[in-house]
């Protein structure tokens, strides 16, 4: 069963308020012997995310390949909800939360390197790609979805490429 749409805006403005808010008093408070402490969040955050954003397109190879209205359709239907909404999107939401603190609670963030550049370019078209997911989750669930599964074969990498691209950006900072 699916929450009706206003029940999810609803939920979705509270979450963006409550994390900006969060976000609003930690720049204001700054605890300095805190960095640490929220570099590990963040890079926690980002393992969940990552999981997530990895595991949702195997769960479409095999959804693709299922008839609509059988069971296994219907049990992948639960699992793509619970994995995006319970695990993929909040760890998403804490990644931004706790990367954005770290970028300008501490005014740490200097575009003149490259490396942040291209780090911030990857990290929006990631999350492009995370919004992309939940239209097919929805899609998935409403039985609408007309691609086949090799196309989600085909798109499963993408993520993992860009991953690569982002730990190699921030830990190596090559330019
Ligand atoms: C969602 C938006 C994101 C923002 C705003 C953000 C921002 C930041 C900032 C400001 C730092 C601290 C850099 C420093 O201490 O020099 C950091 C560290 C880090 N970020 Fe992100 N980040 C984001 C997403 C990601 C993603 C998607 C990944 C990996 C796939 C990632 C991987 C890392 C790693 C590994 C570090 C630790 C680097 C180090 O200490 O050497 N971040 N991030």
């Amino acid at each position: 069963m699916t929450a009706p749409r206003s029940r999810i805006a609803m939920r979705a403005v509270i979450g963006v308020a409550a994390a900006a808010g969060l976000l609003a008093v930690l720049v204001l408070w700054q605890p300095s012997g805190l960095y640490p402490w929220f570099k590990a969040l963040h890079v926690i955050a980002v393992i969940a995310w990552m999981a997530g954003m990895l595991y949702l397109p195997r769960l479409f190879v095999y959804h693709a390949d299922a008839a609509v209205g059988s069971d296994k359709s219907e049990t992948f239907k639960i699992m793509e909800r619970r994995l995006y909404r319970g695990i993929t999107t909040p760890a998403m939401l804490a990644s931004w939360l706790f990367g954005l603190w770290l970028a300008f609670g501490f005014g740490i963030v200097d575009f003149s390197q490259g490396w942040m550049w291209l780090k911030a370019v990857m990290v929006v078209a990631l999350s492009g790609i995370h919004g992309w997911y939940g239209r097919l989750t929805r899609d998935f669930a409403n039985d609408r979805n007309t691609r086949p599964s090799k196309f989600f074969r085909m798109i499963n990498e993408i993520p993992f490429v860009l991953a690569i691209v982002i730990v190699i950006a921030v830990v190596v900072r090559p330019f």
